[in-house]
């Protein structure tokens, strides 16, 4: 479970839920995520859940095994989008990297809008993106999973107590006022809007980890005590909240600094320009807080990249018979070499983002929902395995929800991904 949490709460809390929000006109969004996460997200975890423990094979052969042969392609959509998806966040994480030493050695620049420029372009993007490839391969490969639980089970509560402290203080700010007003009252007419809708369900999964094969994986190691519903409820608060928290740090610093222009410019600007130029004011305090909150982000966004990882790493040993540590080092390094594009590259970045992110998980999550709720055989059963009483109660619920309102408003949703997608790479 605290895998799960680990690949769950990660980048996408800290940098793409603010920046999305900002975009989908602050509560409007956050209202359509908060829907989309629990009426389609959670039971679709509950999907991915049923299959790869009934399954107990990696993503590809789970769907071969529950759907036949043909629904193994799905396994390779997943493939896909978890190498694209892995490529750039180790780009960002490599940023954080930077930031965190930042504040380690000569503390963080006054002037964060152009330290980002610099950091997000040229060859040290390059070499900071292999480093935190190298780690994220290492943690695999050597399967030190004591590792990475410990260091999360240390520093995910770390990151919730840094972000509750970085909340309250920001509330003292001039502007937090407007912030929240930005964050918290949504408007109707936004709320209706169909492109505001598809980036809330596309980051709902994304934020969840879902449509990519990951809680198929993690869930093959799954034991038949577990109660799956908990672990879905466990998993989708705690990344809720993370993110949720994150917007009560973001929004006050943006408008409280009069900051919003610099999010304007660019989307990433909220975690690489504002919170830093908040840490550069608070002097020494925001020295050591800015560095234990990078130092955190790099361990969520670690963690995350594990679970990417490990859908590739488990695919080619379930499918090839190949050792961990070839198929880790193998998937490694075709990450890395696709990773060089968006290191330096911002625009082809935003691309990837836009593909795999809001098009390729779409398209996934759309995909299990049939497999799921159509052509698996009793899933419900599975779901019941380990179940509490509450949960059980829960299970037809979410079978309605996967197998009646799940596929045509994925395909709605899918549709305007297409769309949207087709825009953004026409004009960028
Ligand atoms: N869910 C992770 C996050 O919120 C990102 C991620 C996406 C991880 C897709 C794995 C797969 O940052």
């Amino acid at each position: 479970m605290l895998a799960a949490v680990g690949s769950a709460v990660g980048l996408g809390n800290m940098w793409r839920f603010p920046y999305q929000t900002a975009e989908g006109g602050g509560a409007a969004f956050l209202v359509a995520y908060v829907c989309m996460a629990f009426l389609i997200g959670v039971p679709m975890m509950l999907a991915e859940f049923a299959v790869g423990r009934r399954a107990r094979q990696s993503a590809i052969g789970a769907l071969r095994s529950v759907g036949g042969g043909r629904w193994a392609a799905v396994g390779l959509l997943f493939l896909v989008a978890s190498t694209v998806i892995f490529a750039y966040l180790s780009v960002i994480t490599g940023w954080a990297l930077r930031y965190a030493l930042d504040g380690l050695t000569t503390g963080f620049h006054a002037d964060a809008a152009s330290r980002y420029a610099a950091i997000a372009s040229g060859p040290s993007a390059v070499v900071f993106h292999l480093v935190s490839i190298g780690a994220t391969v290492g943690i695999v490969a050597f399967g030190v999973r004591k590792g990475i639980e410990r260091a999360s089970m240390l520093l995910m509560p770390l990151l919730f107590i840094l972000l509750i402290g970085l909340a309250i203080w920001a509330a003292t700010l001039p502007g937090a006022a407007e912030g929240y007003r930005f964050y918290l009252s949504p408007s109707l007419n936004e709320l209706l809007n169909p492109v505001v809708l598809q980036g809330a369900a596309a980051h709902a999964f994304y934020s969840l980890s879902v449509g990519m094969g990951i809680m198929v994986t993690y869930s093959s190691y799954l034991s038949s005590s577990t109660n799956l519903g908990r672990e879905s409820a466990v998993i989708a608060l705690s990344d809720f909240s993370v993110a949720f928290i994150a917007g009560l740090v973001v929004f006050p610093i943006v408008f409280g600094l009069g900051l919003s222009e610099d999010v304007g410019e660019s989307t990433l600007g909220v975690l690489f320009i504002s919170l830093p130029t908040a840490f550069a004011q608070m002097e020494a305090l925001g020295r050591v807080v800015g560095t234990l909150f990078f130092i955190a982000v790099i361990v969520a966004a670690i963690t995350s990249a594990v679970s990417l990882l490990e859908v590739a790493t488990s695919i080619l040993i379930d499918e090839r018979g190949w050792t961990r540590r070839r198929a880790t080092l193998t998937s490694g390094l075709v990450v890395a070499a696709i990773g060089i594009v968006p290191a330096l590259s911002l625009g082809a970045l935003g691309i990837m983002d836009q593909v795999a992110a809001e098009l390729l998980t779409v398209l996934g999550v759309l995909a299990m929902a049939v497999i799921a709720g159509w052509v698996m055989k009793n899933p419900e059963a599975e779901l019941r395995v380990g179940a509490s009483p509450t949960f059980e109660r829960l299970i037809p619920v979410a079978r309605f929800l996967i197998r009646y309102v799940s596929p045509p408003l994925l395909a709605y949703v899918s549709w305007i991904a297409l769309r949207q997608t087709i825009r953004v790479i026409a004009g960028g």
